[in-house]
């Protein structure tokens, strides 16, 4: 079977998390993938978090499958004389560095622009324009600034940070996708184009809802499904609003059957207003349909308290799978809350390439989080991270070196 991006030859300049997601994820789309990097230590996360001495981490592994690695310093005269001729060959080149490291080693995008008029240049940075653009930035600090921080946690605690990775692999797919369609757009124009995704940009594009509520508290100065209102107070910006659901439908985590030791025993309930009279049935308050202080939805919001206090109740006498089952049936839109545990083990996952196996030749067999888009006609295969350097010959001589100039690259360490 042929692959989406079958072809496509990148330049990869990336490290850390944001980049490499994104070339990971035009590698498993067909995509030959050349990561460039330092010969000695590589990409920086190959060392971090390491789990089984002197072996590439999972931290590295799990974000660099399906490419090919050559070493190379490209600092050095020669090194820089290299990376131009990739740069002649590929069809994009995609960097992560701090802001201006390409233009220091020279690698300025008129200087791209003249060895191949038709490559993208992609790159993520912490900012776009701005005060903030020439400084360094790692996931958290994006959460904090495109406005994730200020809305999550509970209303009497400090801004809190999620555990998914929104600034860093949120940005590599927004990346990702400005580069197919600056590759698709090349076949009108016969240009390259340079396409910029920021970290802060990503995040606030996660969290518009929250700017939507912005709006809407300046102007009515309440906001009616916040667990602020009614009892509560509202400031001037969008408070922290706990598990509400982020919908018009109030939602909440419940404790479920076992929660006194499993801290994941609990369930994610939204009483939809289309199933309200089902839940009222499950729960044995028949009566709330038609009382008024439940009928309405609108009416119901002043009392998600009491209703969710009394939905708790019953999910405590159920495990979460079993509470799930039964509000399934009902079509009570209900989640469980799973541990990462459950979710290595969840047969489904596998079956759908979601959660795949791979084995390393240094590491063994470990799990990874496959191609999260499924396509018909170009199927992901996962396979292994490259070994520092593995692909340095191989590339090399697909770029016309000799073995003689190989072996004198590598003994002048620019390689
Ligand atoms: N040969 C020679 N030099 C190389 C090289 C190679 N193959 N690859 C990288 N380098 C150099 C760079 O040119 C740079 O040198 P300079 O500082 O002299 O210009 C240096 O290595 C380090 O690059 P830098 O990006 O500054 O790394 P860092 O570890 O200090 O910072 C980040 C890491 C992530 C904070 C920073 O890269 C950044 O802000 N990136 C943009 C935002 C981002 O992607 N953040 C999320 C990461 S998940």
């Amino acid at each position: 079977m042929s692959k989406a991006l079958d072809g496509v030859r990148i330049l990869d300049f990336t490290h850390v998390q944001s980049g490499p997601t994104c070339t990971q994820l035009l590698a498993w789309f067909g995509a030959d993938v050349i990561k460039v990097e330092r010969a000695g230590e590589g990409d920086a996360t190959r060392g971090q978090l390491r789990d089984i001495p002197g072996v590439d981490s999972l931290y590295f592994t799990m974000l660099n499958h399906n490419k090919r690695s050559i070493t190379l310093d490209t600092k050095k005269p020669k090194g820089k004389e290299v990376l131009d001729t990739l740069i002649k060959q590929c069809d994009v080149l995609v960097e992560n560095f701090a802001p201006g490291a390409l233009d220091r080693m020279g690698i300025t995008w008129e200087h791209i622009q003249k060895l191949n008029p038709r490559m993208i240049v992609a790159s993520v940075k912490g900012f776009g324009p701005g005060p903030y653009e020439d400084c360094k930035v790692y996931e958290n600090v994006a959460q904090c600034a495109g406005g994730s921080a200020s809305t999550t946690g509970f209303d009497n605690g400090p801004p809190m940070v999620t555990g998914a990775q929104i600034g860093d692999s949120g940005t590599g797919l927004n990346l990702a996708l400005g580069i197919v369609a600056a590759l698709y757009q090349r076949n009108t124009t016969g240009r390259g184009q340079k396409v910029l995704a920021s970290m802060q940009d990503t995040v606030l594009n996660l969290c518009r809802v929250k700017l939507r509520d912005q709006q809407r508290l300046e102007r009515t100065h309440t906001l009616h499904e916040y667990p602020q209102y009614p009892d509560g107070t509202f400031g001037e910006a969008v408070p922290r609003a706990g598990n509400a659901s982020g919908g018009g439908q109030p939602g909440s985590i419940l404790k479920c059957k076992g929660w006194e030791t499993d801290p994941n025993a609990y369930i994610y309930l939204i009483t939809q207003a289309a199933a309200w009279p089902a839940v009222c049935k499950v729960i044995g308050e028949e009566d709330w349909i038609t009382d008024e202080a439940f009928a309405t939805p609108a009416a119901r919001l002043l009392h998600l308290k009491l209703i969710f206090a009394r939905l708790e109740k019953w999910t405590m006498t159920k495990t979460k799978f079993e509470a799930m089952d039964i509000l399934n049936k009902y079509d009570i839109p209900c989640g469980p809350i799973l541990s990462m545990k459950e979710i290595a083990k969840e047969p489904s996952l596998r079956a759908t390439g979601t959660i795949v196996e791979v084995d390393h030749p240094t590491r063994g067999k470990y799990l990874t989080v496959g191609n999260p888009i499924k396509m018909s006609d170009s199927s992901t295969e996962v396979s292994r991270s490259p070994l520092l350097g593995e692909h340095t010959e191989e590339v090399l001589a697909q770029l016309g070196y000799s073995a003689e100039e190989v072996a004198e690259l590598r003994a002048e360490q620019v390689i």
